[in-house]
């Protein structure tokens, strides 16, 4: 799996250094396309369930899974993007949220604080725990910051197939749910909206935004549960 989270996060950076206003989502996601396959890999989320690109890219209100098009990014806005690789049979899956050029204090913090829920959910990842120590990590750092937690999609394990059992939602009581052991392979994904947790889905059938129209960010990591800390597959 190291393997298959190192290209996802190699991806991940370049097309987040490309970001920039004027770009299109859909060049970004030619460029993932053409990383990923010249490192001998596949693009996990093309074809999966008919989903139609490499990138997942969700610009402002867009939460989740946004199909890249030919908009061009512009000052200000919040471009999440998520990233599935698949090599030698195991995933790696990524996001990451971004502003392109410069940000207002709200969308700052939003991506700040969806970052640090990210982490203090993979704080939670060792042996010993239970699972919803992780939900339950995130949730209180998402809402101890006056922002919502999106509960209509869920972290998921993963390894030889993308979305393996258990969900992993980012929200909860302590406590609960099957205790966390040494090899156990999660997929961490704080969703979070500075409004409403509301969320509908566009009629092109993929993509999420909230329902209040307000920002949205979304961070990803695909961690190893040890007997001591986390290790951050995806992190380069
Ligand atoms: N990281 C997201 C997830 O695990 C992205 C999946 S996009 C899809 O659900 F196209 F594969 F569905
Ligand atoms: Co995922």
């Amino acid at each position: 799996m190291a393997g298959a989270c190192r290209i996802a996060a190699e991806t991940l950076k370049l097309v987040c250094d490309m970001a920039r206003p004027g770009i299109k989502t859909l060049n970004l996601n030619r460029a993932a396309e053409a990383y990923i396959i010249e490192k001998g890999a596949k693009p996990a989320f093309k074809g999966y369930r008919g989903y139609p690109a490499t990138l997942c890219v969700s610009v402002n209100e867009g939460v989740i899974h946004g199909i890249p098009n030919s908009r061009a990014l512009k000052d200000g806005d919040v471009l999440s993007v998520d990233v599935g690789v698949l090599i030698d049979g195991f995933y790696g899956d990524s996001a990451r949220t971004v502003i392109i050029g410069e940000g207002t204090a709200e969308t700052i913090r939003l991506v700040e604080v969806t970052h640090a829920a990210l982490h203090a959910g993979l704080g939670q990842a060792v042996a010993g725990n239970r699972l919803s120590d992780i939900s339950s990590a995130i949730q209180q750092v998402v809402e101890s910051n006056g922002f919502s937690v999106v509960r209509d999609f869920v972290g998921h394990g993963i390894g030889r197939r993308l979305h393996e059992d258990p969900q992993i939602p980012n929200y909860g009581k302590p406590g609960k749910g099957p205790l966390l052991k040494a090899g156990m392979t999660f997929a961490i994904e704080p969703m979070v909206n500075t409004g409403s947790a509301d969320v509908r889905i566009l009629p092109d059938r993929w993509t999420a935004v909230t329902v209040d129209g307000k920002p949205s960010a979304h961070f990803e990591h695909t961690v190893a549960v040890t007997e001591n800390s986390p290790n951050i597959l995806t992190k380069l």
